[in-house]
């Protein structure tokens, strides 16, 4: 249909993974785990769950646009001004907010080949031209990033750690990098799994930089277990917020997201539960993988690779007959690998034992 730009004909639908009801109707299963979002198994904060069931009345009215009391707060946490803070629907909401004010026709985008879908989508979904450069060893090769700067790149879109395959960049890659960004260019660092990095000293944690042209964008999708109600937060130079805030939907987060954000950021103790929790899963998780090649991973996933496309389809349809949902990152231009979330403690010895099953052919 002539009505229907080029760039979105072409593009391909996102194919999510299976819900945990479509698993049990296909397969009449009982129990089912979801082990392919990287969600929190915890489930949310309770403390933030009351917050929001005490404080609904007010849902006739609009939310606070300004968002004030989340954005103060998220300021105090990590010594900024309001002015510093932008909220969204979910970090990818504010990426499609930044790309709607900074991108124009001829300008350019770089990132990696096979890091996070959501941009990827974004990027394809603008019509601005994108250079997806191939990533070394499952880790962005931020030299080769670098080299592909040209006058015309805008923005540079950067996840640290990386989702799907889990990698990092350290402080001396990330430093060495932003001394070859111009200042004209963008650089967007999504660091959607931030929380989970604590105990690496070598992380660049992007709050303790500076750069006038670095936003960083948080989520309280993953560790604050909020993925559902659909908000995340970014921060960056006045000017650079300013805009987004003139482009951005302005009632976006709705107000039971700003409520259980706001309540969320101050049960440390849920968040400290959850980073322990990950911990200890993901330890079990590699120990039951010891005999599968992995990627080492500093997030809340683990990604196998196989030696071939038709083994990850085979493990993926095997997990999920057995009530075990993981993810096929062949969307991701992964074909080879299977992306598997740390789950609760059940959850993950239930993964294992589906596995024992498959290792002892079935
Ligand atoms: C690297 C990365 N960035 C952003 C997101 C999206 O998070 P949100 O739920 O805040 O939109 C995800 C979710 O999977 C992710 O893996």
């Amino acid at each position: 249909m002539a009505l229907v730009p080029k760039h979105i004909r072409n593009l391909s639908p996102y194919i999510p993974g299976m819900t945990i009801d479509e698993v049990k109707r296909k397969f009449a299963l009982d129990k089912i785990v979801k082990l392919a979002s990287n969600e929190n198994p915890l489930g949310p904060s309770p403390k933030a769950l009351k917050y929001v069931i005490d404080n609904l009345d007010n849902s006739h009215r609009y939310p606070d646009s300004y968002a004030f009391k989340l954005r103060s707060k998220l300021a105090d946490i990590y010594d900024l001004k309001i002015d510093n803070v932008v909220l969204g629907g979910g970090s990818e909401g504010i990426m499609s907010v930044i790309m709607r004010t900074f991108l124009h026709d001829n300008d350019e985008i770089i990132s990696a080949e096979n890091s996070f879908i959501g941009f990827r989508v974004l990027a394809n979904a603008s019509g601005i031209k994108t250079n997806w450069v191939p990533m070394k060893n499952y880790h962005y090769d931020l030299d080769a990033l670098a080299s592909n700067i040209n006058d015309k790149t805008k923005i540079i879109y950067l996840a640290n750690p990386d989702n799907p395959t889990g990698t990092y960049f350290n402080k001396s890659m990330f430093n060495n990098f932003m001394e070859l960004v111009p200042n004209r260019v963008l650089v967007i660092l999504d660091e959607a799994y931030f929380e989970y990095t604590e105990n690496l000293n070598d992380f660049p944690n992007s709050m303790l930089y500076r750069y006038d042209n670095v936003i960083t964008l948080r989520t309280f999708s993953k560790a604050y277990g909020l993925a559902g109600f659909r908000v995340g937060y970014g921060f960056g130079h006045k000017e650079l917020i300013d805009s987004l805030m003139k482009v951005k939907l302005p009632f976006e987060p709705s107000s039971p997201a700003q409520l259980a954000a706001f309540a969320s950021l101050d049960d440390l103790e849920f968040l400290s539960n959850t980073i322990k929790n990950n911990s200890l899963g993901m330890q079990k998780l590699l120990n039951s993988l010891k005999n599968y090649n992995t990627i080492p991973s500093v997030t809340n996933f683990i990604t196998i690779i196989f030696d071939n496309n038709s083994e990850a389809h085979d493990f993926t349809g095997f997990m999920l007959s057995n009530g075990v949902i993981v993810r096929n990152l062949k969307g991701f231009g992964l074909e080879n690998c299977v992306r598997i979330s740390v789950g609760t403690d059940n959850d993950n010895n239930f993964f294992c034992e589906v596995l024992n099953k498959l290792n002892k052919g079935h």
